[in-house]
């Protein structure tokens, strides 16, 4: 069979474009004629957030000075911004925090769930929890983006334990009652694979360990279920699919059940029960709150409130409905487009196992990325020979999607 034409091709593009439910949240984001297929990497930039920093900046800082910690709500942010992402993650409320990079929340995730399977049982009655020393090994997603393999390894050597490096697919058969807990990425940053986040969590609680995942590639893009599928601890950046800026400010997630006993590895002011005490003893402060640690980096943390706002009427799942539609039709054009056998898609084609961006192998995939960037089309590059494209359901339309396969097609 022949492939469709240009013009069908474009054709199809403009009724998706037509019908997509999302098209007008677009306009709530600075952009321009590039395609931009790199949200998975720094999001676009949402139009509310230049006049709240500024704001912040010229009122709240410039003005109110100390004031603001109070009046403008400058102390709590941690936790109200943790309950704007929490309904996204699914998530009730009072159990995120915002506040430090994705690396040093692994490793408040990492210790802490070492020390939470260190004891006996937990305050949902699973059973099998042996006694401090019994659990000696932490499994790490031996495909990681290699931050969380980097502080999973200092961290197991901190606790006593062996880090063991494990594909996600190999964790059933890796897990024992030796297993402590497991730190894994719900989508695969490289191939963008979408691992089976409740399947995985229930194997791990069968042994008695703690499941730790790493949302940086699906928050913001699909639903996750935290609560829904019992996840113990997660964490995950907020400048990808959820707009907040070049380093803005990460979460913790620490499931309400396991918060009395949650033993953060970095107790700081900000996480000790009464901060203005000023006492040297340190009595954590109930709840999700002693996932925090230091004073909040709040130019950040409220250039990343202004950027939630985008998701007021946003549905999740609208999203993912959308997300799916735009990879489908991307691989389909490029199946159109793209010369047969110069690339080859190292995504999963089942939806269940798709995540929000397509990775295409191809050879002199820098240089490929490169050309590409000079056209227009912006995507990412990943060694050894990996071409990232991912996919923002709230401003990324078909359209975009057809150039950007049409050019990647010219490139061969
Ligand atoms: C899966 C994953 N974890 C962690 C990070 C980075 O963490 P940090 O916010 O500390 O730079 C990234 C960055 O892209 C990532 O993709």
């Amino acid at each position: 069979m022949s492939e469709p034409s240009e013009t069908a091709v474009r054709l199809k593009a403009e009724k998706l474009d037509a019908t997509d439910e999302l098209a007008g949240l677009r306009a709530q984001f600075v952009l321009d004629d590039t395609v931009y297929l790199d949200g998975n990497s720094l999001g676009a930039l949402p139009r509310s957030v230049p006049g709240r920093v500024e704001d912040v900046v010229r009122r709240q800082w410039g003005s109110l000075r100390i004031r603001s910690w109070d009046e403008s709500g400058w102390w709590t942010a941690p936790e109200r911004i943790g309950d704007r992402i929490a309904p996204l993650v699914g998530a009730a409320p009072g159990q995120i925090v915002v506040g430090d990079s994705t690396s040093v929340n692994v490793f408040k995730a990492v210790v802490g769930a070492v020390r939470l399977a260190a004891e006996k049982g937990d305050d949902e009655g699973h059973a099998g929890r042996p006694g401090p020393g019994g659990r000696d090994e932490v499994l790490v997603d031996a495909t990681t983006f290699p931050t969380d393999g980097y502080i999973a390894a200092s961290a197991a050597r901190l606790t006593g334990c062996t880090l063991r490096p494990v594909t996600p697919d190999e964790v059933p058969g890796a897990l024992s009652e030796r297993t402590a807990a497991v730190l894994l990425n719900h989508v695969d940053y490289r191939t963008g694979r979408l691992h089976d986040l409740p399947s995985l969590t229930s194997s791990i609680h069968a042994v008695g360990a703690v499941a730790i995942w790493d949302l940086c590639h699906s928050a913001g893009a699909l639903p996750v279920g935290l609560d829904e599928h019992g996840v113990d601890l997660a964490v995950g950046c907020t400048y990808k699919y959820l707009n907040g800026g070049p380093g803005s400010p990460a979460y913790l997630y620490v499931r309400e059940a396991l918060q009395p006993r949650f033993d953060s590895p970095l107790p700081g002011w900000n996480s000790h029960a009464d901060p203005f005490g000023m006492t040297p003893d340190f009595t954590p402060a109930p709840g999700a709150l002693r996932g925090r640690v230091g004073t909040p980096d709040i130019l950040s943390m409220l250039a990343l409130e202004a950027a939630l706002e985008v998701w007021d009427d946003v549905s999740i799942d609208a999203v993912r409905t959308k997300s799916l539609a735009l990879t489908d039709f991307f691989l389909e054009c490029v199946e159109s487009y793209v010369p047969e056998g110069a690339v080859e898609s190292v995504t999963p084609t089942a939806h269940t196992e798709r995540g929000s961006q397509v990775a295409l192998r191809c050879a002199d995939a820098g240089n490929v990325m490169r050309r590409l960037i000079g056209r227009g089309v912006v995507g990412d590059f990943r060694e050894p020979d990996v071409l990232r494209f991912g996919f923002t359901p709230l401003y990324v339309g078909f359209g975009d999607v057809e150039r950007a396969a049409r050019v990647l097609g010219e490139m061969f």
